[in-house]
């Protein structure tokens, strides 16, 4: 260690003694969560931002006594038009009292491109329609998302500024650009007293569309971005080990980097754009370190949270352990804000990566190309037991031809000689076949540099503005052990193709190698190959299009898929990718009504009032979006009402 680096490392550890001085039930705070709300810093503020009028607006739950119509069946969240909708007044002592002007009045992302709004402007529309594949641009916006579907799409970017009007959809009205703890605070008991509908955007990266809501307050994590290094960290479960705090709007790609350069690597998924602490962990956290490791929500040792009742706990193997159970695989935007993680960082290791590409040709018969898919699918027991993962497309090119991609074959702690000695039988078996091709197979120091030349190279993958109908399964590795049960699942998977439906699948494993309890979806721990499919639709389908091919995924794909691997057989489904209108999702993302209840309870311990909802999330069953099916999937474009 250079000597700089060594002085940097000690005056880390003294600032981790001193925070620990000041707060000795807590894990290590970053600056902007150490000034949080009480009742009595509240009163304080109050008095400060000369809101006393407002007061009760902001107070915490134990103050005002509950509205009881608030749980009655068929009661709505307030909505604009609505009696009870907040004032002019009552919005202005929010921002007075948020300060740093933060609460935002938002305007859809594609306002320029319409006329209708007053912001009609075709240079700034161009811009946005040519850069809106662009993830960065939706993460940068308070309320745009990844997938405009789950809005309802009432305002795209179009070159025709009068052919339609560009509405809210189901984009929030609000948005509060948090930049401290005591502001998500604020906001909950805001959106709390006042019963409106609360909305948390990290990057809008969410599947599913839990990242949006009309006629919504949203705390939008966004610009909470720190990262901070613990080279030897002392916490409850966790002795000396480095680790690293991560604020939620963190991107996988700056904690990559951030672990790289403490000459570490922490488990993070494959696409750079994504919220590290927000979605991602709360969902699981798949990773190709999962061979190794198992899942990243695995890893967490602790986490600092507001709840919906407005308070500011710390959640850890020791304190709110009911919390930390969910909050680790139980699904983001339900049981609280979650305003940093802590997580164990793994030693720097080498890693194999892979890529190579074959099809059918003049000498490769469809038929010898399938022979070719069996013998990969055959290896997936030898590659996981490895502790190996991919990422590979399974493409139907048409007339009888077939196009296999792997994007890459990633084989951690490997070394070129061990990497071949594991992929050789299935090589061989493609030579048999008369299969030839050239792999690039590459040796890398570390983590970082494979990811960066694979995936994070790889701007297409975070491509956002998709209007597609996406879902996962899991199959487990029970389907491979069986051998009537893999040629049917082998002859399923190739029927797929052949009838021209998409199929991506990773070949992981990421069994509980940390044994830990936490309400990681149980598939995970079991599952072989996990398969990315989709309803077909066209480019720029119509809501009708739109409908059809969710009903074609539910019914024509994922029914197959299930009744291969039932959840009762170690199947199951990834709540961060997953299908918006399976309607057997409590069991499906949460591995099965028994682990669901645990987690119901765990919400309604902490959140009563449903002051947080998020589609498929805990408790959702119990609310209802009125989107009048404007958009051909579930959509949030709608009041948000109980059932
Ligand atoms: C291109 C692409 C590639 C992906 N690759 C992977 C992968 O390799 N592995 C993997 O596991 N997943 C992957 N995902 C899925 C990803 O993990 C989820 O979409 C995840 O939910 C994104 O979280 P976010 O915070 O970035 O997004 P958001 O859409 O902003 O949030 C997602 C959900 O988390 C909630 N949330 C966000 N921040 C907080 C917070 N601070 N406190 C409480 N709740 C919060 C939101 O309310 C919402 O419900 C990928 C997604 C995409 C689009
Ligand atoms: C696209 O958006 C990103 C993020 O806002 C920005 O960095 C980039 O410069 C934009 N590109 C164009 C061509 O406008
Ligand atoms: C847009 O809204 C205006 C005012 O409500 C309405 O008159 C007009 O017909 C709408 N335009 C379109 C294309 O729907
Ligand atoms: C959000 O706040 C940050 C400072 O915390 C500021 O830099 C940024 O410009 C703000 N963004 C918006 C859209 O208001
Ligand atoms: C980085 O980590 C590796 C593996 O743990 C170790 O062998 C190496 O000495 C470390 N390098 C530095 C500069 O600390
Ligand atoms: C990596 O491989 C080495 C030697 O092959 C082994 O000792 C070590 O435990 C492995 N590391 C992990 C994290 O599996
Ligand atoms: C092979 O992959 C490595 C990185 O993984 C890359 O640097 C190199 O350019 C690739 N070579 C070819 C011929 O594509
Ligand atoms: C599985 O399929 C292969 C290839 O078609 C066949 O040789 C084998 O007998 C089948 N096994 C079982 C148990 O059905
Ligand atoms: C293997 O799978 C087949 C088909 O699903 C099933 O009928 C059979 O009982 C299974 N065999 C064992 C030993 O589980």
């Amino acid at each position: 260690m250079s000597l700089l680096l060594s002085i940097l490392f000690s005056f880390l550890a003294f600032c981790t003694s001193a925070v620990f001085g000041l707060f000795p039930e807590r894990q290590p705070l970053f600056p902007w969560e150490q000034n949080h709300l009480t009742e009595e810093t509240l009163a304080t503020l109050i008095k400060q931002t000369n809101t006393q009028e407002f007061a009760q607006l902001f107070a915490f739950e134990d103050k005002k006594s509950s509205n009881p119509n608030k749980l009655k069946a068929g009661a709505c969240k307030v909505f604009p038009g609505d009696p009870d909708w907040p004032s002019q007044s009552s919005w202005d002592a929010f921002n007075k009292i948020l300060g740093n002007n933060a609460l935002i009045k938002t305007i859809p992302l594609a306002a320029p491109c319409y006329q209708n709004t007053g912001l009609y402007d075709p240079e700034k529309c161009a811009k946005i329609a040519s850069n809106y594949s662009n993830p960065y641009l939706h993460e940068n916006d308070p309320t745009s998302t990844f997938w405009p579907l789950y809005q309802a799409r009432t305002c795209l970017p179009t070159s025709n500024p009068s052919s339609s009007n560009c509405t809210h959809g189901g984009y929030p009205l609000y948005a509060v650009n948090i930049s401290s703890v005591q502001q998500i605070q604020l906001t909950i008991n805001f959106a709390r007293n006042n019963n409106l509908r609360l909305v948390i955007k990290n990057t809008g990266h969410d599947y599913l569309g839990k990242s949006s809501g009309a006629g919504s307050l949203s705390i939008w994590t966004h610009n909470l971005n720190d990262i901070s290094f613990f080279p030897s960290l002392n916490i409850p479960g966790y002795s000396g080990g480095p680790a690293l705090k991560i604020a939620p709007g963190a991107t996988v790609r700056q904690v990559y980097e951030a672990a790289d350069k403490y000459n570490g690597s922490v488990l993070g998924g494959i696409c750079e754009s994504v919220g590290y602490a927000g979605g991602y962990v709360a969902g699981g956290g798949h990773t190709p370190l999962s061979g190794l490791y198992g899942m990243a929500a695995d890893h967490v040792l602790g986490l600092e949270m507001v709840t919906a009742g407005g308070k500011y706990v710390s959640v850890s193997s020791t304190q709110n352990k009911d919390l930390f159970y969910a909050l680790r695989g139980g699904g983001g935007g339900v049981f609280g804000v979650v305003t940093s993680i802590i997580v164990r960082v793994h030693p720097r290791l080498g890693v194999v990566t892979s890529v190579f590409e074959f099809g059918t040709s003049e000498t490769v018969s469809a038929e010898r190309f399938w022979e070719g898919m069996r013998a990969f699918f055959e290896s997936f027991i030898p590659f996981t037991d490895a502790g190996t993962y991919s990422w590979w497309r399974l493409i139907n090119a048409g007339n009888g031809q077939y196009q296999f991609s792997m994007e890459p074959f990633f084989a951690p702690n490997h070394t070129i000689e061990s990497f071949n000695k594991l992929i050789s039988p299935w090589f061989n078996r493609l030579k048999e076949l008369g299969i030839e091709f050239k792999a690039n197979t590459t040796l890398h120091d570390a983590y970082l540099p494979a990811w960066q030349s694979t995936w994070g190279s790889d701007v297409g993958l975070n491509s956002a503005g998709g209007v597609f109908v996406p879902a996962n399964w899991l199959l487990p590795r029970r389907n491979w052990e069986n051998l009537t049960l893999f040629n049917e699942t082998f002859s399923h998977l190739r029927r797929h193709v052949e009838a021209g439906k998409l199929l991506f699948g990773y070949h992981q494993a990421p069994r509980n190698r940390a044994a830990v309890d936490n309400a990681v979806n149980p598939a995970f721990r079991e599952v072989i190959c996990f398969l990315i499919v989709a309803g077909s639709s066209p480019q720029n389908p119509t809501v009708e299009e739109v409908r059809r091919a969710s009903k074609e995924l539910r019914e024509e794909i994922l029914r197959p898929l299930k009744e291969i691997a039932p959840v009762s057989g170690g199947g199951g489904a990834y709540l961060n990718e997953a299908n918006v209108d399976n309607e057997e999702w409590r069991e499906d993302f949460y591995g099965g009504m028994k682990r669901y209840e645990k987690l119901l309870k765990i919400k309604k311990r902490w959140d009563k009032e449903g002051v947080f909802y998020a589609t498929t999330g805990i408790g959702s069953e119990e609310w209802e979006v009125r989107d009048g099916g404007i958009a051909g999937v579930k959509s949030q474009a709608g009041r948000l009402c109980r059932v």
